[in-house]
């Protein structure tokens, strides 16, 4: 096995150890949180009891192999935990997520959820969000609405291609993916891109991760954000909703 996959693999195994029977879980998408449901679904093999939402379809078909069971996203009020991967995430644990497609789900379950754990190996960790473009997902009819939008504040939106056709989300929503470059702001451009019409979800995900675990050679290391209080207050004053 890579490095890399080792220390996605570390992460994820790491994480696994907060579930506890009888919880409602998330079930992140990608190379990293693949290696968390397979213990989970060994965990459930040897007698724990959970239920879980998919964020993808991809999520969905390994669970149901290891014979983790499912429930819609629609049909819970809340997830006690959730475990998925990440692009990029920074000292404030904001995150850029989508690359794999699925940031819609993705970020419903991060917001339903009491407690969204983030893996990753040691390369997903930055400075500065921006290096790696920021996932748009959009109506396929605005695609282009959103592309002339984004290029007309400072960015530059390529549209995600799969071979000659237009990648194709879960959904059948299309993705642009948002080059700002390394973002002083991220929070005034994820305002920006959820004003656009047509625009379904944006892959920056500010304030939402309670902690990221990552597999750094043959160590572990946790950093976990500090809430604050009164920052948290005066948002809900303002009205303000980040992410
Ligand atoms: C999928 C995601 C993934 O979490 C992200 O792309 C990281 O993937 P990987 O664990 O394969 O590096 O956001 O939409």
């Amino acid at each position: 096995m890579g490095d890399t996959n080792k220390e996605k693999q570390l992460a994820a195994l790491e994480a696994a150890k907060l579930v506890e029977d009888g919880m409602v879980l998330g079930l992140g998408t990608g190379s990293t949180a693949y290696f968390a449901i397979e213990e989970i679904g060994t965990m459930v093999r040897n007698g724990f009891s959970v239920t879980a939402v998919a964020t993808s379809a991809r999520t969905e078909e390994q669970a149901l192999k290891l014979g983790i069971e499912l429930v819609s996203i629609d049909d819970v009020d809340s997830i006690d935990l959730t475990i998925d991967g990440t692009d990029e995430f920074d000292p404030h644990l904001n995150l850029i997520k989508g690359g794999g497609g699925a940031l819609l789900k993705e970020k419903m379950v991060a917001r339903m959820s009491d407690r969204q754990v983030i893996i990753a190996d040691s390369t997903k960790k930055v400075e500065k969000l921006g290096a790696f473009r920021i996932p748009v997902e959009v109506l396929p009819f605005t695609v282009n609405y959103v592309k002339s939008m984004i290029d007309d504040s400072g960015g530059k939106g390529h549209i995600r291609m799969d071979g000659d056709e237009f990648y194709l989300t879960d959904e059948q929503n299309y993705i642009i993916d948002a080059d700002y470059g390394l973002m002083d702001d991220p929070y005034g451009i994820s305002d920006y891109l959820n004003d656009i019409e047509g625009v379904v979800c944006n892959g920056l995900f500010l304030d939402l991760a309670e902690m990221v675990i990552v597999g750094e050679g043959d160590r572990i290391v946790t950093y976990t954000r500090e809430i604050e209080e009164e920052q948290v207050e005066q948002d809900a004053e303002d009205g303000r909703l980040h992410g």
